[in-house]
Order: C-alpha cells, then structure tokens, then sequence
C-alpha cells in the first residue's frame, strides 16, 4: 500500500516504514559528521574506547528511557554514535499489522538497532511499558547478562497515562491551566488557520494524577531499582529532560498540570542525588529548548509560538533540533572533558534552553505573535516549518524516499 499521512485531531495516526529508517540514518550521519570534524572535540569517534578512557569520563553503558523519538532518540545516536556507548533502548510501540503501520518509533528503533550492528556497537531495544516492574528486571537483566552497569541512565518519556506498578491503578495526564481557565490563540499547521483555544482549569484530581505520570516517581523507581540491583555504576549520571518557557504559555504549561509535574521531577532529582550521594549519582534535570514532536501539535498556543520560535531563530542562525540540543548537552555539560561538575542554573538545572530564552529572541517572537493575524500568519511564522518537522517525526517529506511507492507496512 502507499503509506501517506493519516492526521486527525493534530495527531498522525501512522508512519511510514522507509521516512522513519531514513530520518535514524540522517542523525547518525549528522553525528558522525560532527565527531570526524571535531577530533580535538570531546566528542569521540564511535567505538574509540581508548580516547574514550584517555578522558576524565564518558558514557560506556547508556540506559535509554523514551529511545525512539524526539529527545530520547537524539541522546542514544549521540550516546551510541559520539561516543560508542552500547545503548539498552525501552520504549513502547505498536507493531506494524498487514494493514496498518507500526509507531514511528517501532521502526526507528529497529533503524537504529541495525545501524548500531553496522558499527559494531551495542545495542538492543525493548518495546515494553517503562512505568512496569517488568522494563525495570528486562534492563537489569540485560546489564548482569552483558557483565556491566550503566553510566548513564537518559529518562526522556512522555506519556498520556501510567499504570501504577505498586497498585495497579490507571492515571492520566492532562495539558490545563491551574486555578482559571486558560485561552489563547493557536495555529493549525495542517490547515494553516488561526484559531481561538480555551482550557478548563484542571480538578485537584486532574493535577495529582500528571503528576503521577510525568512526575519524578518513575525515575526514582528505575534509579532505585538499578542501584539496588548493583547495575548502577559508582559516578553515574541520569538526566530527564524538561522545558519552562516564555511567560506567554506559563498559564497553559510552567503553570500548569505539566509545570506541576516537572516541578516534581526535579524534587527527585534531589532526592535521588541525597539517597545515592554514597553511588556518586549525579542526577540532573535538563531544561532543553521548544522544538517539534509528536505531541507538540496538541498544545493550544505552543504551535504558533514554535513556529514564531523557529522564524526568529532560524534567521539569526540559532535554531537548534532536538539533536543539536543533545549534542550540546554530551559536549558542552555531562562531557566536557574537563573535570569540572556539570554546569547548572541556581536550582540546580541543567540549561540548554538558553539561546531560545534570549531577550533578543523573546523580544522579537513576543513583536512577531503581537502582529499575527490570518493573512500575516505565513510571512511572519515558520508554521511550514512546523508542519514539516510534524511530519518528518512521522517519517513523511523525507529527502529521498519515494512515497509513490507501495509499502508493506513490515517493511
Ligand atoms: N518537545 C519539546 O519541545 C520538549 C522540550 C523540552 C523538554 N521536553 C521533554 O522531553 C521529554 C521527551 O519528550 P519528547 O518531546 O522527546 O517526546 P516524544 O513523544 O518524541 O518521545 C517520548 C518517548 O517516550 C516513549 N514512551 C511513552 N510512553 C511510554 C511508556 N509507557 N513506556 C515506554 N516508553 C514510553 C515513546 O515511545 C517515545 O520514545 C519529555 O519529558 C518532555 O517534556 C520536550
């Protein structure tokens, strides 16, 4: 069958198999550009394990949570292919049936896998639900079978829902406002109109339940059980990664349920770093910058504002994707080579949103939203540029894949 995009509601019910290999394949290359032409950088050449141990430290054993798209995915090419980690990937995917397509991470995943083999680097990917007990004895399986523990621990999930392991009682996040009702205006990027978007303030109910999805408490169960498990390396580090934003959408995020949320993420971080301090854990959250994945199209105001974000940016040439973020947070903070702790903001944040917080972009993004209006919307946004981001997660409008061509969905 021909495989083209099936989006309803600003969410892309499929993928296609080929677009998805092919977007794995241009961040590696991406990767491995970067390392060649950055010799004396600290980003190392894949499977160089001699200037790997030549240097105060780098990751050896990385543990992926969320691997297959997005941030996550971009850590474990840069773990992988920068630095020649073997990579244990967990994420959750739906397989390919005779007439449906798999998630586009089902296939990035087996993308990534075979092009690690190519290099001779280690790697293996579960589709399993990380919030289960069940991913957490899969990777410490994996790590007593392969006789080694992990040095970095990448907790990058997001999710809808969670089933509580202890209880087995289903939560739900939600995207609301806390206290007043939420409205803005919002871009669709499929259909290129403006449009007016209002939120209900989320129930106390509401905000404990996103907590308990995209809050810290996973990642303390999976710190927890590693190090208990012994397959924690002494000095490891862990990072999950967060966002806070201009104040324009604090009301519908910082704010918000999600807000609450990352707040909870980095209480344990502190608590990890306190029970671990024994370990040498270093367990950070990362702010990392907007950009375009599955779920950015379903937040009221964050597609205009990206796609403002992105104008501004691009034009002053700091637009960064979600794998320039990581490579700047492996070089630039967790690796640095020179060590020096890990660079962090007062609270103890690992900063990679800096160059979008700018008063010189926020400025012009908040100048550019107050001028938008239906017929301004194409010339003073990068709502295309959106648009193809949105689709290229999805592996659609890739550079050389023909979607003319029929494709089994196992393919
Ligand atoms: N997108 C942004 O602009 C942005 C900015 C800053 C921070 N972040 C944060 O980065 C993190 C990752 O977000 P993303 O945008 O890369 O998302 P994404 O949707 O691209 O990736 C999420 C990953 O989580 C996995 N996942 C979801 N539920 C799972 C489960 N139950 N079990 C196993 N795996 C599961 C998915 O398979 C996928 O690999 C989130 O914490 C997000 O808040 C995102």
């Amino acid at each position: 069958m021909k495989i083209t995009p099936m989006i309803r509601n600003n969410i892309c019910l499929n993928a296609h198999p080929a677009g998805c290999a092919r977007d794995v394949e241009e961040q590696v290359r991406r990767v491995l550009a970067k390392t060649a032409n950055a010799s004396s950088s600290k980003v190392l050449a894949a499977g160089d394990k001699a200037a790997a141990a030549a240097q105060s430290k780098t990751p050896r054993h990385a543990l992926v949570i969320g691997c297959s798209s997005g941030y996550g995915l971009a850590s474990r090419i840069v773990a992988a292919f920068g630095y020649g980690a073997s990579t244990l990937g967990i994420s959750f995917e739906r397989e390919p049936s005779a007439t449906k397509t798999g998630s586009p991470g089902w296939y990035a995943n087996r993308a990534f896998d075979g092009l690690a083999a190519e290099r001779n680097l280690a790697a293996k990917s579960y589709s399993v639900d990380a919030f289960s007990k069940e991913a957490k004895r899969l990777a410490i399986e994996e790590a007593r079978a392969g006789g080694y523990a992990y040095d970095l621990v990448i907790y990058s999930l997001a999710s809808p829902v969670r089933v509580d392991p202890k209880t087995g009682i289903m939560y739900r996040s939600v995207i609301k406002p806390i206290g007043k009702s939420y409205s803005g205006t919002t871009a669709d990027p499929f259909t290129g109109k403006l449009g007016q978007a209002s939120v209900e303030p989320a129930s106390v109910q509401e905000v404990v339940e996103t907590i308990k999805v995209m809050g810290g408490e996973d990642w303390e169960l999976w710190i927890d059980a590693l190090a208990e498990a012994g397959v924690l390396e002494a000095g490891a580090l862990s990072v999950a990664y967060s966002y806070i934003g201009p104040p324009l959408s604090h009301p519908i995020y910082k704010d918000g349920t999600i807000g609450k949320a990352k707040e909870d993420l980095e209480r344990a971080a502190r608590a990890l770093n306190a029970r671990h301090a024994g370990l040498g854990l270093g367990a950070y959250v990362s702010i990392n910058k907007a950009v375009v994945t599955r779920s950015s199209a379903v937040i009221p105001i964050i597609p205009l504002y990206i796609s403002a974000l992105f104008k501004v940016m691009k034009e002053d040439g700091s637009h960064e994707d979600c794998l320039d973020q990581m490579m700047r947070l492996f070089s630039d903070r967790l690796y640095t080579g020179t060590g020096r702790p890990v660079a962090v903001d007062a609270q103890g944040r690992i900063r990679l949103d800096e160059l979008e917080m700018r008063d010189s972009v926020q400025n012009k993004v908040l100048e550019l939203m107050g001028r938008i209006n239906q017929e301004t919307l194409p010339e003073l946004t990068d709502l295309d540029g959106f648009k193809a981001d949105f689709l290229r997660v999805h592996g659609f409008g890739i550079p050389g894949v023909d979607y003319q061509v029929d494709m089994d969905p196992f393919s």
